[in-house]
């Protein structure tokens, strides 16, 4: 595996493997690597000739109050882990060649950026797309894998890259990678590490919860009654503050309150001590 620091490193060996017809696929993460992240890497392996894995911890997604600081930085242990996935070049950037001085682009992804995690962290989705599109750019891949785990961030993405044509020819397709989870059903997440052992096992009524909010919805409860349901339960078990719980439609991320035949999607943010968790779940026949 290359480890590549430099854009014209980067850009010389995409243009070799790309001039002997081998197809390339990018999984854009930022660090602190676990079985999520590897699933995407393996999916990718099956899909294309060559992998790339991007690790760059991105200021711009962050708030001003949030963990850009804290946020797990562990490159020597995740180079190692790609290396033994087969991985072909590590992209691992640093802030100066993704923002040099005088940077003053930014995407704005209006619709499905606004509500959920975009009203809850202002500006996040917009330092997504941004930092998603040059990565696009940079690597030009045939593929880009996005986990599920992030089920607005894929939504945000699929917009830019159909709006910007950064789909065909460049980048052939983004697909999505369902959720991976502990065996208790917490969706992995790199922010897990902050959890101490309490908080762990009580990280746990999150998806139990959503499991039992679509049970419900699927019985026919009304929707508000279940998210009702839903948020008692996450405040009962150890959650301080629930930022959303909602049903969406699950392509336009409009909010819905009942399930008909277009796909739809449970989605929540809920804190948890200082740790702010994600998870969403498909109802109905999606
Ligand atoms: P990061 O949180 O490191 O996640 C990288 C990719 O791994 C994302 O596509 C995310 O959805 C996926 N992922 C995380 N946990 C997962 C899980 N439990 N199961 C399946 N996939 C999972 O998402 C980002 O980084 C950044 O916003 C990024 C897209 C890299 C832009 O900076």
């Amino acid at each position: 595996m290359q480890s590549i620091h430099r854009l014209d490193h980067l850009r010389s060996c995409v243009a070799q493997w790309r001039g002997s017809g081998e197809s390339i696929a990018l999984v854009p993460t930022m660090g602190a690597l676990h079985e999520g992240h590897l699933t995407l890497v393996r999916a990718a392996r099956d899909k294309a000739d060559r992998v790339v894995v991007s690790i760059f911890v991105n200021p711009t997604q962050f708030g001003p109050n949030e963990d850009l600081d804290a946020y797990p930085r562990t490159l020597e242990a995740d180079s190692r882990l790609l290396e033994a996935e087969g991985v072909d070049a590590l992209w691992a950037p640093d802030a100066a060649t993704m923002y040099p001085d005088g940077f003053a682009t930014s995407i704005a992804v209006d619709g499905v950026s606004e509500d959920f995690c975009g009203s809850s962290r202002p500006g996040h989705f917009a330092g997504v797309a941004t930092v998603v599109c040059k990565l696009f750019n940079q690597v030009k891949p045939d593929l880009a894998l996005f986990g599920e785990k992030d089920w607005q961030q894929l939504a945000v993405i699929r917009t830019m890259a159909r709006d910007l044509d950064l789909t065909h020819p460049a980048v052939g397709a983004i697909l999505g990678v369902p959720t991976v989870r502990e065996a208790d059903g917490l969706a992995l997440s790199s922010r897990n590490r902050y959890l101490d052992d309490r908080q762990r096992a009580q990280a746990a009524a999150l998806p139990a919860a959503m499991r039992d909010a679509i049970a419900r919805i699927e019985s026919g409860t009304p929707v508000d009654r279940a998210l009702e349901a839903l948020e008692t339960a996450l405040r009962e078990g150890g959650f301080s503050k629930v930022d959303y719980a909602a049903l969406a439609d699950a392509a336009s991320l409009r909010r819905i309150d009942a399930v008909d035949n277009a796909p739809a999607r449970l989605l929540v943010a809920a804190h948890i001590g200082g740790t702010r968790l994600i998870d969403n779940m498909a109802v109905g026949a999606a």
